[in-house]
């Protein structure tokens, strides 16, 4: 069989990595996609079970810093677009473990520069390193501005570093392989399959089971909301349209403090179950902030939309009601990702506060 484009999709069974090569998979049948995936705590090949027999789908177990791996599936494969997604994603785990994040996030990207560098020879004719970032590498706004792409880079926390990291090694090899890149720097997603180490669908989660909404601080930081399957549309659209060496701030102004935030998923959560209102409100509890915790994440997207004619396809209130809607038609998903190991985690997150 032959294909228009060979995609190697790194973390393609994490949250937006799965809804990005679910993406490439149902829109390009006649793009080959492999997912290169160690399957940490965070992927989960569920996310993926309908596509598993796709004549133009292959995954692949491995680790992304495994650089003879990593070369042979660009050989093997005939590699002509990299789209990389995997990464340590959540800042708290990043500030009991950092080194883990140096690791897979500088090192890992590292590793697939180099052999996109060698195993291309210079041949760069249809040839793309598609880099998925964060807007956390610009550090923290005050009350108001946004970030836009020429913001200088001002991380914060040992996950926003490795990431600034990966993106200062990923225009290094721009200016000086002439590697053909693309960045982009996205928000804070939202939506299915969403790992419940994060807000959204931790809150959700412990709505479910009645225990406390834990909200750090005095809840006033700001987070900027993308649907995550809007933020793989937007993927889509710069892979294809982006131009070579740019960065594309990807959002939907969309910015909301975590306890107005908390409090409209609890109106929700209550609406769908049936329940009084106010009752998941009560479940709402403060606990110590986090460290070092960055105020407030805004994006201004406007370049995406002027130059490439993207913006977001939902309302918030839209996707998150879709996104409350999934997690109650999928409790087994949810009841296999917080067994095991979660409850590990969430005992040693929580039980600090
Ligand atoms: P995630 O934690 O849900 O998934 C990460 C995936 O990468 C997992 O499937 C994991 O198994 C895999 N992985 C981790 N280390 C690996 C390694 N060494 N080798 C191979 N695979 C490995 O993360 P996510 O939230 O889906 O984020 C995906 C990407 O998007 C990340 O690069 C993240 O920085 C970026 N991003 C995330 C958000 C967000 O709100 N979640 C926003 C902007 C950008
Ligand atoms: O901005 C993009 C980033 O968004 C991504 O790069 C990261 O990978 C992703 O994890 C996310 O980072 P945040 O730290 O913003 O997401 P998180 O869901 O962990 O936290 C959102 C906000 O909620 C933040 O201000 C911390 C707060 N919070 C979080 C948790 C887990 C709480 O108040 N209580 C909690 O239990």
């Amino acid at each position: 069989m032959s294909f228009d484009k060979h995609i190697l999709i790194t973390g393609g069974a994490g949250f937006i990595g799965s809804h990005v090569v679910r993406r490439m998979l149902i829109q390009y049948p006649n793009y080959l996609v492999v997912n290169l995936d160690a399957l940490t705590y965070a992927g989960n090949l569920e996310n993926l079970r309908d596509m598993e027999d796709l004549p133009n789908y292959r995954f692949v177990k491995g680790n992304i810093c495994d650089a003879a791996l990593v070369t042979t599936l660009f050989e093997e494969n005939q590699i002509d677009t990299v789209i990389h997604l995997a990464a340590e994603s959540h800042v708290d785990r990043s500030i009991t473990d950092p080194l883990a994040f140096v690791q897979t996030n500088v090192m890992g990207t590292a590793t697939l520069l180099n052999a996109a560098r060698q195993y291309w020879g210079g041949d760069y004719a249809g040839k793309l390193f598609y880099h998925v970032s964060t807007d956390e590498v610009y550090g923290s706004l005050g009350e108001t501005g946004f970030f836009y792409e020429d913001t200088a880079y001002d991380p914060r926390s040992p996950y926003s570093a490795s990431k600034a990291g990966s993106d200062h090694l990923v225009m290094a090899f721009f200016h000086t392989y002439h590697l053909p890149v693309i960045i982009s720097n996205c928000s804070n997603n939202y939506g299915p399959n969403h790992f419940p180490e994060k807000l959204i669908p931790l809150s959700i989660h412990n709505i479910l089971q009645k225990k406390p909404l834990p909200i750090y601080g005095k809840g006033e930081n700001v987070r900027d909301w993308l649907y995550v399957i809007d933020h793989a549309s937007a993927i889509d659209t710069i892979l294809h349209r982006g131009k070579i060496g740019e960065t594309y701030n990807i959002g939907g102004h969309n910015e909301w403090t975590n306890i107005d935030l908390i409090r409209l998923l609890c109106r929700l959560m209550d609406e769908k179950l049936g329940q009084d209102t106010g009752s998941s409100e009560q479940l709402i509890t403060y606990v110590k902030d986090r460290a070092g915790h960055d105020l407030r994440y805004a994006i201004d997207a406007t370049k995406l939309k002027d130059e490439l004619g993207w913006v977001p396809s939902v309302t918030f209130e839209e996707g998150l009601s879709r996104t409350i809607d999934w997690y109650l038609a999928n409790p087994e998903w949810l009841a296999h990702v917080t067994s095991g190991d979660y409850l590990n985690y969430y005992e040693a997150q929580y039980s600090r506060r």
